[in-house]
């Protein structure tokens, strides 16, 4: 298995991306990550978030679990002023797995403690919380949700891959039926119910989840897709602006987000080495966002860059780039060390994967420089990325540094960059894939296992990666 990490320091990333021929760029003046930016009417107080990462450990009826408060503490005392919370489903259909959250009217007090909880950490290791923004992500699984796949466009790459509804037996194909226009309208309530009490209970944002081919981001590429919510660019972003609309006025103080996939690329699968290589396939892909139409493996970004900036004209005032299919090709949104279990060896370097993540946030980003965006990839880059993150900024191709699994591993790196200059090299993320591999471990009461940490969150996930492993 060929390993591609061993840098010692920037000047070894440096090195490797000239070898590679990319464009990373490294900076040891921090300062760009500490100068506060403005979101919509709100100040925040750096340049750091955290990326939404769900911990499947939520209880039977959407509330969150004491895993889930406990990292929400640790995320609110890091520092980091963006806590980007995780996907939440508007429905109990929509719902990835039974132990994602899922926000009520009737469990609105445990969401509650969820913010106050957060908010006190960061007040208690960091001062003043009045410039921490935190949100939530808003979603309906689509064709990963788990009772049923609910199927806006048919795929025929990843259709094959999509699990059977689990009632009927049915697979996915010519003869599913795809949702309806009149079942996707009424999702527009659902949203627009819980973005409402997600205000009520003290969210500073909701993210209305357009990304990893969830539904809202399969529409957006439905072209293959006959009615109201199909075809041209306008219907196949209908759904969405129907529900940014009526956000605005379920909840109007509130800030709206989206997490965008730039492109979703196609599925990848395993070669009998193990390496990774791109499904068979012919010209343009049926359906897709951000897919060049000669070549599916290339980005186009005309119509996201349109998207972003029809979404600010509707009141969307932060956007989070993200890339891929965690299930079709994790090496997109997730560059790797170690492939998860379902996954593969990359079949790229991983820093190109870092690369592509930093070149579209960044193309969007220069589309408008006033809106604040988010960018992905950081973690793969381990104990550099502050200094990937610096750079970005200084050079405007983001307005803030996201950090998924490295928060993970190390939730307070935010402090130990302030009080230390860097982080602690004890726990940083390694990109091992543990953290994804029980995500994928189903074979549990819940019919999920909770996920973190395994290597440096022992406390917590030691005895749960046991389990998992049969030890
Ligand atoms: C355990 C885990 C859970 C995740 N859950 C979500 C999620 O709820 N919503 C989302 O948009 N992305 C989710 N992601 C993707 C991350 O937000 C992030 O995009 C990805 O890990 C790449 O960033 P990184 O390289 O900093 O880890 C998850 C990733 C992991 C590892
Ligand atoms: S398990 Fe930990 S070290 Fe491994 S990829 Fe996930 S966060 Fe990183």
């Amino acid at each position: 298995m060929a390993r591609f990490f061993k840098y010692k320091s920037v000047a070894d990333l440096a090195a490797e991306n000239a070898r590679l021929g990319i464009d990373l760029r490294f900076s040891d003046d921090f300062s760009p990550l500490a100068a506060p930016a403005t979101v919509g009417p709100q100040t925040v107080g750096n340049r750091w978030c955290i990326h939404p990462m769900e911990g499947c450990d939520g209880e039977p009826d959407g509330s969150p679990g004491e895993l889930t408060f406990r990292r929400y503490q640790r995320f609110g005392g890091g520092g980091a002023k963006v806590v980007w919370g995780e996907a939440c489903a508007v429905t109990d259909d929509g719902r990835a797995n039974p132990r994602q959250l899922w926000l009520m009217d009737k469990n609105k007090p445990a969401y509650a403690r969820l913010v106050a909880e957060c908010r006190a950490a960061h007040r208690a290791e960091n001062g003043d919380d009045a410039d921490l923004l935190f949100g939530l992500q808003l979603t309906h699984s689509g064709r990963y949700s788990y009772r049923r796949p609910v199927i806006a466009a048919l795929d025929p790459l990843l259709d094959p891959r999509t699990v059977a509804d689990k009632s009927t037996g049915a697979t996915v194909g010519s003869d599913y039926p795809l949702v309806t226009d009149d079942e996707l309208k009424r999702f527009v309530d659902d949203y627009a119910r819980t973005a409402k009490l997600a205000a009520e209970v003290g969210f500073d944002f909701v993210d209305v989840k357009q990304c990893h081919r969830y539904l809202l981001n399969e529409l957006l590429g439905a072209r293959s897709r006959p009615g109201l919510y199909g075809g041209d660019y306008e219907n196949r972003t209908r759904l969405a602006r129907e529900i940014f609309q009526a956000i605005r006025a379920a909840a109007p103080g509130l800030i709206l987000a989206t997490r965008l996939n730039g492109y979703d690329g196609i599925p990848f699968h395993k070669e009998p080495d193990g390496a990774g290589a791109p499904d068979a396939h012919t010209g343009a892909a049926v359906n897709g966002w951000g897919l060049s139409a000669a070549d599916p493996l290339v980005p186009d970004l005309a119509e996201p860059i349109r998207w972003v900036g029809d979404m600010q004209r509707l009141g969307v005032r932060l956007v989070n780039i993200a890339l891929g299919n965690p299930y079709a090709q994790p090496h997109f949104g997730r560059p790797f060390e170690y492939p998860p279990p379902d996954g593969y060896e990359s079949p790229e370097h991983p820093l190109v994967g870092v690369d592509r993540h930093f070149r579209i946030a960044a193309a969007i980003q220069a589309a408008y420089p006033d809106l604040p965006i988010v960018g992905t990839g950081y973690s793969y880059l381990q104990e550099f990325l502050p200094h990937a993150g610096a750079a970005n900024v200084r050079d405007g191709r983001v307005t803030f540094v996201g950090v998924g699994r490295g928060a993970l591993a190390q939730p307070d790196w935010v402090r130990q960059l302030r009080a230390h200059g860097r982080l602690d090299r004890t726990r940083v993320c390694r990109t091992f894939s543990y953290c994804t591999a029980l995500m994928r471990a189903k074979n549990h009461p819940f019919g999920q296992y909770p996920t973190g940490c395994p290597p440096f969150d022992k406390e917590a996930y030691g005895a749960v990666w046991k389990e998992v492993r049969g030890e």
